[in-house]
């Protein structure tokens, strides 16, 4: 961005009073391996889940594929500098298994190893805190032919890897993040199978939920003793959950998609135990078998932050007997033994991901887990939104996805008034990337990417968010 210090588009923050957030606020964007960088066979990289799902024919929009991204591995420098730009004081990546373990087991990959130690090096010459997240969905190959995540062994893999990252940049990154959006992993993936790697058995999925929720725990207790100084975390995407009327049958639908889209990573990781109810709702698919003795313990490992993506609110209905409900959340075989739950749209403004846009379903988000859960340190690690971009004379004007961050702040702040402990914040995402099934259709980058130049157009989004940070805050109502 040439210049930083630019008005922002609108002029909102000019006509009203500052909102300031509390010091030291930690004003971030977030990126993941597989939606930016490219060079999949490039350095020793071997391939993920992702590179033989989207090699699939039919699994993605157009078939469009992660093989080049946003060719950051490439780039690195070019783009850190356009964080340094932005003022980012923190930003928020992923590691590319396959690209420092290839296979997902055995030694280090010096090679991959060193793009992450050069990015990491230069966010801290920039004064800018590395987030590392070790698991944005791109498992090895080779783990998901000897079973993937429903297979207990892989809790165990990721754990290695995770020691194996400690032990690279444990001198370096004080934020660790293990998983990003279990939910995501194991019930797209496993469940629906709209996610890599495209399976459909809702047995599985649980499994894998468990499996991946082991995993961090593994992770954590690793992780622990490798880096003491660390901070670490996971990172969850909760949603509020609302029946559409206050009918008992609007209300059970309701507690069932809240169990597993919430509750079903919040209650072992948090508390130690699954929700009875959820137990209950799953027994037609699944007896827990997998469970065993010691699992909560390890799940439950005492962490320092918690990590929350937020987009948008379920609205819910109970079935109508004798009727499959349309599909809205991309396919009802994500919610195994309620797929018959209808989820509703109420027609207010939604994202060009057909998301309802619903700000105060943060401050509900974030006051829940601190009111229910935890006295944690909570940090947004992703917010954003899907709109559609032009570019004229050069420039993006994205006045939507202003709109949408501006109000997310907001709600943000009103948590921070109510008690909650939010510590930071990241836009999702840095750039527009491979929005995984939807291929490079859906934009949600404050900075535009032409793919085929792969030049970049930082949106008024970005200017305007530089101009936040600066501030440590924006205009009141
Ligand atoms: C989240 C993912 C992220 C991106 C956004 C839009 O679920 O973590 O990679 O796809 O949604």
């Amino acid at each position: 961005m040439s210049n930083p210090a630019t008005p922002p588009a609108v002029g909102v923050l000019d006509e009203r009073p500052p909102l300031t957030f509390p010091p030291g606020f930690l004003w971030g964007a977030a990126t993941a391996a597989y939606q930016i960088e490219g060079a999949a066979n490039e350095g020793g990289r071997t391939a993920s889940i992702w590179d033989t799902f989207s090699h699939t024919e039919g699994r993605t929009v157009a078939g469009h594929t992660g093989d080049v991204a946003c060719d950051h591995y490439h780039r690195l420098s070019d783009d850190v500098r356009l964080m340094a730009e932005l003022g980012l004081k923190s930003y928020r990546f992923s590691v590319s298994w396959p690209r420092v373990q290839p296979g997902g087991s055995g030694p280090a990959n010096a090679e991959g190893l060193d793009f992450y130690q050069r990015l990491v090096d230069e966010l801290l010459a920039n004064g800018i805190e590395p987030w590392l997240t070790l698991y944005h969905w791109d498992l090895p190959q080779e783990l998901e032919d000897a079973g993937g995540w429903p297979a207990r062994d892989t809790a165990a893999r990721f754990a290695d890897y995770a020691l194996l990252m400690a032990d690279a940049l444990g001198d370096r990154v004080k934020y660790w993040t293990t998983l990003n959006e279990p939910w995501c992993s194991a019930f797209l993936g496993y469940g629906s199978g709209v996610h890599a790697p495209g399976r459909t058995d809702g047995a599985d999925a649980v499994r894998a939920g468990h499996h991946l929720m082991l995993g961090h725990g593994l992770a954590v207790q690793a992780l622990r003793t490798a880096v003491p100084q660390a901070q670490l975390g996971v990172t969850l995407n909760l949603y509020p959950v609302t029946p559409i009327s206050d009918s008992p049958g609007d209300a059970d639908a309701a507690r069932r998609i809240d169990g597993l889209a919430n509750r079903f990573f919040l209650d072992p990781i948090l508390r130690g135990a699954y929700p009875d109810d959820l137990v209950a709702d799953l027994a037609k698919v699944t007896d827990f078998d997998h469970v065993h003795e010691g699992d909560l313990a390890v799940i439950s490992s005492p962490l320092d932050v918690v990590g929350i993506n937020y987009y948008s609110r379920h609205v819910v209905a109970a079935p109508v007997p004798g009727e499959q409900p349309e599909a809205y959340w991309r396919d009802q075989a994500c919610w195994p033994g309620s797929e018959d739950v209808r989820f509703v749209t109420r027609g207010v403004p939604v994202t060009d991901m057909g998301w309802e846009i619903d700000a105060p379903g943060l401050v509900e988000t974030l006051r829940r887990v601190h009111e229910e859960y935890t006295d944690l340190p909570l940090y947004v690690t992703e917010n954003g939104s899907a709109f559609v971009d032009e570019v004229v004379d050069g420039a993006v004007d994205d006045v939507d996805r202003l709109a949408y961050f501006d109000a997310h702040l907001r709600a943000s702040h009103e948590a921070i008034s109510a008690g909650v402990p939010l510590r930071g914040y990241f836009a999702w995402s840095l750039m527009d990337n491979f929005e995984w099934a939807w291929g490079y259709t859906k934009r949600f980058g404050m900075i535009y990417v032409d793919y085929d130049k792969q030049t970049r157009i930082p949106k008024s989004s970005a200017r305007w968010y530089a101009e936040v940070i600066r501030r440590n805050g924006l205009a009141a109502e």
